[in-house]
């Protein structure tokens, strides 16, 4: 389990004992490094690898505007370092597929309590992963998968 690079951050000092402490009852206190970090400072260790996250996703309008900020950047910064790794992001803001200007993989349909969620999958290719236009939209249908 030491030998697996994990690598896990988040902006707010005070996520990270919350999180060691999730980390302790999984009985993975050992296995990852967690930092205070922003996650557009965050750059990658290996040539590939996979990003899992759930990023902020809110409900009221000031909420929804800073999203709708935070989301493209997501995009450019995946764009700009993560070529070869895979982003997953778990979101109850189904917006993000949009605005983050990738080709998303997969979209798998899951929920946080009540509120329905998706699990989107977006591979980094060198050169090929922006998004010129919106694809067919399937979020209606709770589709799947993308491709
Ligand atoms: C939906 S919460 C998820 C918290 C935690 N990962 C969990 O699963 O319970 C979103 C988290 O994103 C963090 N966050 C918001 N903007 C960020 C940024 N630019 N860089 C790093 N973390 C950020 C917030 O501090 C918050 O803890």
């Amino acid at each position: 389990m030491r030998n697996l690079a994990i690598k896990g951050s988040d902006r707010a000092r005070n996520m990270l004992p919350v999180a060691r402490a999730n980390l302790q009852r999984a009985g993975l206190a050992d296995a990852i490094e967690l930092q205070a970090q922003d996650v557009l400072q965050a750059r990658p260790f290996a040539d590939s690898g996979f990003i899992v996250t759930n990023p902020p996703y809110g409900v009221r309008m000031d909420e929804q505007d800073a999203l709708a900020e935070l989301y493209p950047q997501l995009g450019d910064w995946l764009k700009a370092h993560f070529a070869g790794w895979t982003a997953h992001f778990f979101t109850g803001d189904l917006r993000l597929s949009d605005l983050i200007h990738l080709s998303v993989k997969r979209r798998t349909p899951l929920f946080n309590g009540s509120l329905p969620c998706r699990l989107f999958a977006i591979p980094m290719v060198a050169g090929s992963a922006r998004r010129e236009k919106p694809a067919a939209d399937d979020e209606a249908n709770g589709v799947a998968d993308a491709e």
